[in-house]
């Protein structure tokens, strides 16, 4: 049967279907060590930690990190690349709307394309807020899909599109998407907020590999319609595929970034 999060059914396969790689997480942990000013007594929370992508070189550096949440399979994704949890690091299963800590817990606090997934953002950010030490900073950071694969999955809505119920359910989450305004919510606290991009790199897959991430539903659109529409509509996309690249084994190659807002 089916699990009920989304993230539960896709934690095996999350990192092979994201473009952030290891040596790419290690130079975004030095910006963010430099940008901070860590040091071995700095703590960091990341909610919505995952599979650990983001804060594995921290931890490997020895520094303190807590990771929550909600989904079980993405923490033991994250704790099968470690051999034994080590003292550093804290992993916690629980939704991150409702931080279990006491205020002022931590010197930094990092969300890493996380936040569109809670249901309350602006709970969710007082929370952070909250937890958060007054001479702390609240880094927000998002990676941004390369776009020949923006234009790949554009390709992909629009067949799916033509399957019934895919409208109705997506909207809502379209929408709620373009209300959440960080920035706003941060400098009508005050905050002085600077915004960088960490890392530009290139990402190459063939349509046969992209095809193969779909296929194995990796990505939240996947999910909307039923196994059998789902199956019927892939056909489709192959066959589209195959018209409009020419080949399967055709390279798609664009850049991704690594953006990153401080709050402090
Ligand atoms: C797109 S993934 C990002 C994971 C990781 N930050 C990264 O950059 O690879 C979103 C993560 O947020 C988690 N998540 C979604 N809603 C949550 C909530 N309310 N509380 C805690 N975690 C949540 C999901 O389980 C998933 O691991």
């Amino acid at each position: 049967m089916k699990k009920l999060n989304y993230y539960d059914n896709i934690a095996q396969i999350y990192d092979q279907t994201h473009w952030l790689t290891e040596s790419v997480a290690e130079e975004v942990a030095d910006f963010i060590i430099e940008l901070t000013s860590a040091t071995h007594e700095t703590s960091f929370l990341e909610p919505g930690v995952g599979t650990g992508l983001n804060v594995l070189p921290l931890v490997r550096r020895g520094f303190s990190v807590t990771g929550i949440d909600i989904s079980q399979e993405m923490l033991a994704q994250f704790r099968q690349k470690l051999q034994k949890t080590p003292p550093n690091l804290k992993l916690i299963n629980g939704d991150a709307s409702k931080l279990p800590f006491i205020d002022n817990s931590f010197d930094v606090v990092l969300t890493v394309h996380m936040i569109h997934a809670v249901s309350e953002w602006k709970t969710f950010l007082d929370e952070i807020q909250r937890v958060v030490k007054p001479q702390g900073f609240y880094l927000n950071c998002q990676w941004i899909t390369p776009p020949a694969r923006r234009e790949f999955e554009g390709y992909f809505r629009e067949i799916l599109s033509k399957y019934e119920g895919y409208k109705q359910e997506t909207k809502p989450v379209d929408t709620a998407i373009q209300d959440i305004d960080v920035e706003g919510y941060f400098q009508s606290k005050r905050y002085a907020s600077n915004y960088f991009i960490v890392k530009e790199w290139t990402v190459n897959n063939t349509i046969k590999k992209l095809l193969g991430f779909f296929k194995s539903r990796a990505y939240g659109l996947c999910w909307l319609v039923s196994d059998e529409m789902f199956c019927q509509m892939m056909n489709e996309f192959e066959k589209f595929c195959v018209h409009h690249y020419g080949s399967l084994e055709k390279t798609l190659s664009s850049k991704a970034k690594f953006e990153l807002w401080a709050y402090s």
